[in-house]
């Protein structure tokens, strides 16, 4: 992957966001880096474009994003729009010469992702992904721990990302399978997939068993209270609202998934992945976004049982994934995560939603497997 353009002497990365909605993630992140500007904004969403140029002092806002790429004078942009266009923006913005970083997930489906892999390696461009929270405090604490092998093998991991109310918006893209590609497996899923497997060395999934179940959506039931949306209808509930899934791995260890947009549980918005390692535990429990208090620490101290809570900060995801997109752009170095990475991800979710399908095991192809912790 390029990075700098040879003899070229900026030092700033000129950027354009396409998106508005968690697009605004995207503009907090830059505005913490001095190497990047947001110089454009796009989005069919013209109030709130508006005002999101307005408070982050963007010059230029833009409605559809092909008008964006033809006329502003960007490097690079953040793509923060709904799942079934992650894969014609990329490709378009990628054929305009400009890096790409896109939101989670990669794509609808492993086909897409690997046509923006692919369309990245051939025109010499950076693809990174936002899978922001891998850069919380307590995810980045057990990776390093896992590293030094201070857990010793991890033999076993649970994740899991539970909504009692949670559905981003009844009747909008998120809702309609051609759109979002899924429910809260693809949306909320693919996050703790990735955080799991991110912590667990990326071992290499062999086989999955999944279920997938609609309940609560179809009733009209479990919007998100919270959410940016208002219900724009209670019909017309096509994805999952709840789905879980045993992975196992090459090396023997498994991975227990479970993620719902809506449920009856007594989780109102809670993630977390718990470690079982030969030498020691982490549990990982993040209630409403909490970013401090979250993690707890199993060993042993001489011959009783230790447990323990490390004292954690509170960190901006997308501010390192930003960090990182730039620096790789300006420097040239190893972008992670990387599109492939994302591309492995929803290679998984292919396979999770085949099983629950099917309704049986089945192989996971491991041909074009992402390079996990590697670069772009
Ligand atoms: N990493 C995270 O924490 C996080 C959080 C929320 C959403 N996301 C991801 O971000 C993406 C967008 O989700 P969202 O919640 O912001 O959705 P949204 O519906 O709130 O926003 C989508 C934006 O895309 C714009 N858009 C649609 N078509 C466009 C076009 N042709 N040209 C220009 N702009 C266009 C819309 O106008 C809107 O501004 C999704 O892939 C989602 O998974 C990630």
């Amino acid at each position: 992957m390029s990075g700098r353009e040879p003899g070229s002497d900026k030092d700033r990365v000129r950027v354009g966001v396409i998106g508005c909605g968690a697009g605004l993630f995207h503009l907090e992140g830059y505005a913490e880096e001095p190497r990047a500007e947001v110089v454009a904004l796009a989005g069919l969403d013209t109030d709130r474009c508006r005002e999101l140029a307005g408070k982050f002092n963007v010059g230029q806002t833009f409605g559809d994003y092909r008008e964006l790429l033809a006329e502003a004078d960007i490097d690079a942009v953040s793509v923060v729009v709904p799942n079934h266009l992650h894969l014609p923006v990329t490709l378009a913005a990628l054929a305009a010469g400009k890096h790409v970083l896109v939101e989670k997930p990669l794509a609808r489906n492993a086909n897409e992702g690997r046509q923006m892999v692919d369309a990245a390696h051939a025109a010499g461009k950076i693809l990174a992904i936002a899978f922001n929270r891998r850069h919380r405090h307590d995810m980045e604490l057990v990776k390093a721990q896992v590293e030094a092998g201070e857990l010793g093998r991890v033999y076993y991991a649970k994740a899991f990302w539970m909504r009692r109310a949670g559905i981003p918006g009844l009747g909008t893209w998120f809702t309609n399978k051609e759109q979002a590609g899924g429910g809260p497996l693809i949306d909320l899923g693919v996050h703790i997939l990735d955080m799991a497997l991110w912590l667990m060395g990326n071992p290499t999934v062999t086989r999955v068993s999944a279920a997938t179940y609609a309940e609560l959506g179809p009733q009209g039931k479990g919007n998100w209270p919270g959410s940016r949306f208002r219900q724009q209808a209670a019909g017309g509930y096509e994805v999952e609202d709840l789905a879980t899934a045993l992975l196992r791995m090459e090396d023997g260890s498994t991975l227990q998934l479970e993620t719902a947009w809506a449920a009856y549980t007594g989780m109102s918005d809670e993630f977390g992945v718990s470690l079982f390692g030969s030498k020691g535990g982490a549990e990982i429990h993040v209630k409403d976004y909490a970013q401090t208090g979250t993690l707890r620490v199993y060993g042993d101290y001489g011959d009783a049982a230790l447990d323990a809570a490390p004292r954690l900060v509170a960190k901006h995801g997308h501010g390192a994934i930003v960090r990182n997109f730039v620096t790789g752009i300006l420097d040239g170095t190893p972008v992670s995560p990387s599109g492939e990475e994302g591309l492995d991800r929803v290679r998984l979710i292919d396979a999770i939603y085949r099983s629950a399908a099917e309704g049986r095991e089945v192989e996971v192809g491991n041909g074009n497997r992402g390079t996990g912790d590697g670069a772009s």
